[in-house]
């Protein structure tokens, strides 16, 4: 077996399990549990939560891929998202995701090796008179420049790290 599939601890999972034997209908509270608990649905959790509930592995993959808040692979602590709506993109957004991406070395999409920060876009984050802008959790960040994003990554990063 994979080193790393035996080192997680799926009991959480199979307590969730065990509370909802047999209830289908529990399938999307149960992977919301499950990611609150764990921070993500691992994989291998997927076949002991589709024979639990009486449903296909397939049925619980699909579930996941259609609901974008749930995710099969660990999250950084930070979310960074990058707005890529109309405005934010004629006032350079696009630089804005081009900096980020180089400060965190990593791609849209993609969390950094030590889990602190996890990079998205999103379509538009509804302040677009403050354009370009950003979230990184719960905190927003408008009227971005390339000088604003540096320093606040770094005090974040100071913040979270050390
Ligand atoms: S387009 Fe970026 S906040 Fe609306």
């Amino acid at each position: 077996m994979n080193e790393k599939i035996a080192d997680i601890d799926l009991s959480p999972v199979y307590q969730l399990i065990d509370k909802h034997k047999g209830q289908r209908w529990a399938l999307i509270p149960l992977l919301q549990e499950v990611q609150k608990q764990l921070g993500y649905i691992p994989p291998q959790a997927i076949e002991p939560i589709a024979e639990g509930l009486g449903l296909f592995p397939s049925e619980v993959q699909g579930v996941i891929s259609f609901y974008t808040q749930l995710y099969t692979t660990p999250r950084g602590r930070n979310v960074v998202r990058v707005c890529r709506g109309t405005a934010c993109h004629v006032r350079g957004g696009k630089t804005i995701l081009k900096l980020v991406k180089r400060y965190l070395d990593i791609e849209e999409g993609e969390t950094t090796p030590d889990l602190e920060y996890t990079l998205e876009t999103v379509a538009c984050i509804g302040v677009c008179a403050l354009a370009p802008n950003m979230v990184i959790n719960n905190d927003t960040y408008g009227q971005l420049n390339p000088k604003k994003v540096t320093r606040i990554l770094s005090s974040r990063a100071g913040g979270v790290r050390g």
